[in-house]
């Protein structure tokens, strides 16, 4: 088994940091190469490796291709990265291809689209909220040649929950040679989510190298998938997916108070709480409705140790098209078990998200949710993804499983709480025994207001960036 070099990888990656309560992300341009990496080399001092575990801040750093580019660094080694990454998210055919469309669509993003482009991401976690301002204050005391573009900040419920109500943050792939440890099934070589470890293929995933820029400091040489020799730039980093997404609560529980109704002739409160938590996948608490089909109630202490294939491959507990199931299928694709987890698998990422803006109703009220105002301010998830391959794992599940209307044998069925594109035909489809039922007229619950694929890389790699010796 590969040894991570874990005071190399930034520490985003080995963990997801719920102990620091407090984060916000700072988007940034570069207006200043020069400057720009001279406080970078500062900022590095300051990124908090994978080895250790902090109790009051960690500070990690990512960055776009322009930022990459504005950097110096030469456009040979920026044809290294993926495709995906070089293009970037919000180009015209990847916006749609990801369903970035109408009032999703790049032109109209506050950050990320062609009119507030990005270099470069700050991501910090603090303690508390007081904390993590001084760390802001820090930061920003240092900087130079950079400034802000966004400042995104987080909502802290009290437990890890996002804006419908449901708890999220469960379900995490468990990386191999870290130290936490799970089921097989659900546990997958680091290459998986970092670049220069064997991948799910027993290979190393195409990684960057630097052949034609040089830094002042040198990085370990090597030899890419593709035969070229360089500068190992790719070696302990990873791509990190972002995207700003909006939230209608309001919306999702007017629309789940009509379906409630027109399926079961009632709206009371436990009757749009059953179907929305089949529109997840998961019960309010987290309870895989699999496991616990009639109500928010489960002994099982393990809520991420499940199956669909034993009792519920047919979906009359968890619907086929709920959210949870189309974004991590586990055992209920085609084929034997084994093969369908080995297929989910190669499209798994590490969620480090958190939510923002303050909720609807502070209680998680659905009444109150209901009689809010339309004006209450935006609130949503800031979506982090971290993927070794950005197509394969972000793309293919936004692409093939969201918003795909025939995922797994359905029909007109998207995603239902984001995947309805064109606000007309989408269904939800409940399957049961003798008759299936249906919710029709399905809307887009999720907007997206910003976007882009970010490289974080290792700390050497960071380094090295920050000493580059070529003209932006
Ligand atoms: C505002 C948008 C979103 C909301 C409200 C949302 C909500 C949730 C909730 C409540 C869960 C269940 C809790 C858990 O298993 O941790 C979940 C799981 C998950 N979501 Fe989302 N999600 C959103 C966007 C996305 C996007 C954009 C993706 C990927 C492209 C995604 C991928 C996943 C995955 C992979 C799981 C875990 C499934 C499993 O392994 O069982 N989600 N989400």
């Amino acid at each position: 088994m590969a040894t991570l070099e874990l005071d190399d990888i930034q520490g985003v990656v080995a963990r997801g940091y719920g102990q620091l309560s407090a984060a916000c992300y700072l988007m940034l341009q570069i207006d200043d190469p020069p400057a720009a990496r001279t406080w970078l080399q500062v900022l590095a001092e300051r990124v908090t490796p994978g080895s250790e575990r902090p109790e009051e801040v960690a500070t990690h750093v990512a960055f776009t291709v322009d930022g990459l580019r504005a950097l110096g660094l030469a456009e040979d080694d920026l044809a290294t990265f993926s495709r995906e990454f070089w293009e970037g998210m919000a180009t015209p055919n990847r916006a749609a291809f990801l369903g970035d469309v109408d009032a999703s669509a790049p032109e109209h993003w506050r950050w990320g689209g062609p009119a507030h482009p990005v270099d470069l991401t700050v991501l910090l976690f603090a303690r508390d909220e007081p904390r993590l301002q001084t760390e802001v204050a820090a930061i920003k005391g240092e900087w130079t040649g950079v400034s802000e573009v966004v400042r995104l900040d987080t909502y802290l419920f009290d437990s890890p929950l996002e804006h419908f109500g449901f708890a999220d943050g469960i379900a995490q792939p468990i990386i191999e040679g870290l130290s936490r440890t799970g089921p097989p099934e659900n546990t997958l070589p680091p290459g998986e989510f970092i670049l220069g470890y064997p991948n799910a293929y027993d290979k190393l995933p195409p990684r960057p190298l630097a052949y034609a820029s040089e830094g002042s400091t040198a990085l370990p040489r090597t030899k890419n998938e593709a035969g070229v020799q360089g500068q190992d730039l790719g070696r302990n980093g990873t791509y990190l997916v972002f995207r700003e997404l909006e939230q209608d609560v309001r919306g999702f529980w007017t629309f789940v108070s009509a379906a409630s109704e027109a399926l079961y002739g009632t709206d009371d409160h436990d009757t749009r709480v059953r179907v929305a938590a089949k529109m997840v996948g998961r019960w309010p608490s987290g309870a895989p409705i699999t496991l616990s089909p009639e109500s928010d109630t489960l002994d099982n202490p393990t809520r991420d140790n499940f199956g669909y294939r034993d009792g519920d491959m047919n979906g009359h507990g968890c619907p086929l098209g709920a959210h949870i199931r189309r974004t991590n299928p586990r055992d209920a694709l085609e084929g034997t078990r084994e093969e369908s987890i080995t297929v989910s698998n190669r499209h798994r990422i590490l969620r480090r998200g958190r939510p923002y803006g303050a909720p609807v109703s502070r209680a998680l009220d659905i009444d109150e949710i209901l009689e809010a105002t339309a004006d209450h301010k935006a609130c949503g998830l800031h979506f982090i993804g971290i993927n070794a391959d950005i197509a394969r794992q972000f793309e293919f599940i936004q692409h093939t499983w969201i918003i795909n209307p025939k995922f797994d044998g359905l029909y007109s069925d998207p995603d239902p709480l984001m995947g309805n594109l064109d606000g007309r035909h989408g269904t939800f489809t409940l399957q049961a025994h003798p008759v299936r039922k249906r919710i029709t007229g399905m809307k887009r619950f999720v907007e997206v207001r910003g976007g882009a694929y970010f490289f974080l890389p290792g700390l050497r790699a960071l380094r090295f960036l920050s000493t580059l010796t070529g003209d932006a």
